[in-house]
């Protein structure tokens, strides 16, 4: 019987450590800690391996993504928030690894500023959710979780 990947890495870009006082008007008043707890409770029930990383930096969060290939990671799950728009190298990263990647934001990116509109990963990702808060989260896990399931490897 082929096996299914359990393994879930959660990627939190630049200045979402500071959600919970971040803008709370566009982020909600969730901490970033109180939606990893949740993930990692979720993540239990679903009987997935979680690990989650918040970085304010671009090199950190491509040298973890090269790191999860390592790790046979099965899945991430990224905001890489203000790089979303920017990064080529983040995009790049999670070609090389070639993992199953969703794509969230906490805001409804569509609905800013126009420089929000375009995302480098968007296009590359299983799929995106924007605008639901941290609940988003929640849903992309459980997105991998039906993907791992209804996807055969080995
Ligand atoms: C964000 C949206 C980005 O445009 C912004 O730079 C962020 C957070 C979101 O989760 O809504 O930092 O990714």
């Amino acid at each position: 019987m082929n096996a299914s990947p359990t393994s879930v890495l959660v990627l939190h870009g630049p200045n979402l450590n500071l959600l919970g006082s971040r803008e709370p008007d566009k982020y909600g008043d969730q901490t970033l800690s109180s939606i990893d707890h949740q993930l990692h409770t979720l993540a239990d029930s679903l009987e997935l391996t979680l690990a989650t990383m918040q970085s304010n930096h671009e090199g950190d969060l491509v040298d973890r993504i090269h790191q999860a290939k390592t790790e046979q990671v099965g899945g991430i799950i990224i905001n890489p928030a203000a790089f979303t728009h920017t990064s080529v190298a983040i995009r790049d990263a999670l070609l090389a690894v070639a993992i199953p990647c969703i794509e969230v934001h906490l805001s409804n990116i569509q609905q800013r500023e126009p420089f929000r509109h375009h995302s480098y990963i968007a296009d590359i990702a299983l799929g995106s959710i924007t605008g639901l808060g941290g609940y988003g989260y929640l849903l992309a896990l459980h997105a991998l979780n039906n993907h791992f399931k209804t996807t055969q490897i080995g």
